[in-house]
């Protein structure tokens, strides 16, 4: 993306980033979701979410169809317009990463250069990528929203697994299996890297 707004100026904030997260009293990162759609990334992502808020951890979860009827209302489905959507996403979770916040990202984000760039933008460590592994079949199948029988039928142009691709992570920080696994253990392997990662305390132990 081209830059376009000169002659502006940085202002630094007088409460940093640890200062928010010491209120919170635990640290934020990027819980970055990916996978067809129907793979259960808003499913997971949001009850993961519920989790934490039950054990007192600041979170927001930021869904690509919730996402898609506000701030990136003007993108279609182009590779350059997900690309741009993805950026925007990964921006702002970067705000809310400053702000001291866990923030769940579900988007498809189908390429993996859109992912990565994403992920430079905040420091290493702090951008956990889980991919919600589900054959296309089974997301077929589920096709909750009817959106595969609509691109099927030719409806739907540049369906993500139809007639636009897919690129699976080659090393997710968690790769979660949403055909074979339940939910509730799904959301355990979750807090489990969150745990392991020092982001929370281990409630159970
Ligand atoms: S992304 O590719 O840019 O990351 P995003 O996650 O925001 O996609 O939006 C995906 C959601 O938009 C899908 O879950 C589905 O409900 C809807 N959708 C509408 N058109 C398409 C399309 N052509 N491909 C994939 N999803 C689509």
């Amino acid at each position: 993306m081209t830059k376009k707004s000169t002659h502006t100026v940085w202002h630094h904030a007088s409460i940093s980033r640890s200062d928010r997260e010491s209120l919170h009293n635990h640290k934020s990162a990027i819980l970055w979701f990916t996978g067809l759609s129907g793979s259960g990334k808003s499913t997971l992502a949001h009850a993961v979410e519920k989790y934490l808020h039950k054990i007192g951890v600041s979170t927001y979860v930021l869904d690509g169809d919730n996402v898609r009827h506000g701030l990136c209302s003007d993108l279609g489905f182009t590779d350059s317009d997900r690309a741009e959507n993805i950026r925007r996403i990964g921006e702002l979770a970067k705000l809310m990463t400053d702000a001291g916040i866990i923030t769940l990202t579900a988007f498809i984000s189908p390429f993996m250069s859109d992912r990565d760039t994403a992920r430079k933008l905040v420091p290493d460590g702090d951008f956990l990528e889980i991919y919600c592994l589900c054959p296309i079949e089974t997301c077929e199948q589920r096709d909750v929203k009817g959106l595969y029988k609509k691109a099927r039928a030719g409806e739907i142009p540049l369906f993500t697994g139809i007639d636009s691709p897919y690129q699976a992570p080659e090393k997710p920080e968690l790769t979660v299996n949403t055909q074979e696994q339940s939910l509730s253990a799904s959301v355990e392997h979750v807090i489990k890297l969150l745990v392991q990662r020092g982001l929370i305390d281990d409630v159970r132990s």
